[in-house]
């Protein structure tokens, strides 16, 4: 009942707040008809992260975790013509799903898929000393985002944002005898980040049409 309303509030909310979009609304449809999970982040988180990349007038943008791209374009949006969004993607169907997706929606001049695990891709762009980025979004698989942290930081300069999402999982984060692999790198990823005295971070619990969930966000200094 009460997820009802969080859904029936997140419509709502984005009826209020965003105009409809027919390459964002694309994507999620040819994500659904390739057989994709619908475990993009919801609309007015889409913007939300947009929003903050604009905010930090984000030039390079790294995201993990590409899925069919629904957070991707959001993100591009938010870079101007001559910026760079760099997404990582391990499974190649989610990447070719994804190009489509991006091409469709007129991007595919600003952001590359690049396809293989994503730890194997930073440790690569580490080697070759490509520039830091702006804004850095986590969302590949949660069990490596302290590996993720640790890499991605190597790729940041002071005053780069790294968000990440689902932190909070219903709550089940705050189990610290949790077996789940999900559980234990998320919390390790906090740990990481109350260690670290060159980043400063909070974290915000959402409700509505994805959940219980959340995101950390983190600026390093
Ligand atoms: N950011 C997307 C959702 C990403 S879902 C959106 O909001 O629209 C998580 C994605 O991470 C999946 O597509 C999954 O295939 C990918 N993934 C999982 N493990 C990975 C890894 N080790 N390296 C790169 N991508 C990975
Ligand atoms: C899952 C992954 C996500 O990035 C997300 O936002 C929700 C669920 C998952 O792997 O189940
Ligand atoms: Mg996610």
């Amino acid at each position: 009942m009460i997820e009802q309303q969080w859904i029936a509030m997140d419509e709502y909310l984005c009826e209020q707040t965003q105009t409809p979009d027919e390459s964002l609304e694309a994507a999620l449809k040819s994500s659904a008809e390739a057989g994709l999970p619908a475990i993009n982040v919801a609309p007015n988180q889409g913007k939300l992260l947009q929003m903050l990349a604009r905010l930090r007038g984000a030039r390079r943008i790294l995201e993990l975790g590409t899925l069919g791209g629904y957070s991707t374009i959001w993100l591009a949006r938010a870079l101007p013509a001559d910026g760079t969004l760099l997404t990582l993607e391990a499974d190649q169907h989610h990447a070719d799903v994804a190009r489509k997706n991006i091409e469709r929606a007129g991007l595919s001049g600003v952001v590359s898929v690049i396809v293989g695990d994503a730890a194997d891709t930073l440790e690569d762009f580490a080697r070759d000393g490509i520039p830091p980025f702006d804004f850095i979004f986590l969302d590949a698989d949660k069990q490596s985002y302290p590996e993720y942290l640790r890499l991605v930081l190597r790729l940041s300069r002071p005053g780069t944002v790294i968000v990440a999402d689902n932190v909070i999982r219903g709550g089940r984060v705050t189990d610290a005898g949790s077996a789940d692999p999900d559980v234990i790198g998320v919390r390790q990823f906090f740990d990481m980040l109350a260690r670290d005295a060159h980043v400063s971070s909070t974290a915000i619990q959402t409700v509505g049409s994805k959940g219980w969930d959340g995101f950390s966000i983190s600026i390093v200094s």
